[in-house]
């Protein structure tokens, strides 16, 4: 499903249990349920996970490797850290608002066999101290993106990936943009000179 149908499918209230059904086979026996995503507070952004070829491409394009660790803004049902854990054994923190993300999150570690590499948080993204990242992902929104980027820019180290599916950051140029499976993604290789002009 091309990127701007999946959105369009939010905005006329599919929901999320439904998107992830629509996705995951296992799940398809649940009736969708019609959620609001405001029913959480502070969460800013509905749940629509990335799909697999989107997460392989995010990882091959923020150059993933042993020794990095992988932060995922608004983690959902952890995919993205996970697929990084198995496959390149790095270690990864996914930090989400909404508890049942985290529960699914919790349970796709234990089955993929990567729960001593991974750790889920149910937290704010706002209030993640960043700093420990060398990879940052994010599936948001553009105005949550523009919000994040000054945070991002002051706390992450220089040499920092940060991998955005769908969405750019508005005037702060991506380094790397390409198109999988009618989704674009973002990549920012972030030096000193970005952390200065970032945080004013
Ligand atoms: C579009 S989904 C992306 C999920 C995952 N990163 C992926 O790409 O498959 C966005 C996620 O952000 C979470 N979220 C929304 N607002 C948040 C906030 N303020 N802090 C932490 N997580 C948030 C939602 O619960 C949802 O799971």
């Amino acid at each position: 499903m091309r990127q701007w149908m999946r959105w369009a499918c939010l905005l006329v209230g599919v929901g999320s249990a439904g998107l992830a059904a629509a996705q995951r086979p296992e799940l398809r026996a649940e009736p969708p349920v019609v959620l609001s995503y405001g029913e959480v507070p502070g969460k800013e952004v509905p749940y629509v996970p990335s799909p697999p070829e989107v997460v392989d491409a995010m990882l091959a394009a923020a150059g993933v490797k042993k020794g990095d660790v992988l932060y995922d803004l608004g983690s959902g049902d952890g995919r993205i850290v996970i697929a990084a854990a198995k496959r390149f054994g790095v270690r990864g923190v996914g930090v989400d608002i909404d508890p049942r993300r985290i529960r699914e999150a919790n349970e796709n570690a234990r089955a993929a066999g990567v729960t001593k590499l991974v750790e889920f948080r149910e937290q704010n993204l706002f209030d993640v101290d960043l700093e420990p990242a060398t990879v940052v992902t994010l599936y948001l929104l553009p105005e949550v993106n523009k919000k994040l980027r000054p945070k991002l820019l002051r706390e992450v180290r220089p040499g920092t990936r940060v991998v955005s599916h769908a969405f750019d950051m508005g005037d702060w140029a991506p380094d790397q943009q390409l198109e999988v499976a009618g989704s674009t993604v973002y990549v920012w290789r972030v030096d000193a000179g970005d952390k200065a002009a970032g945080v004013h």
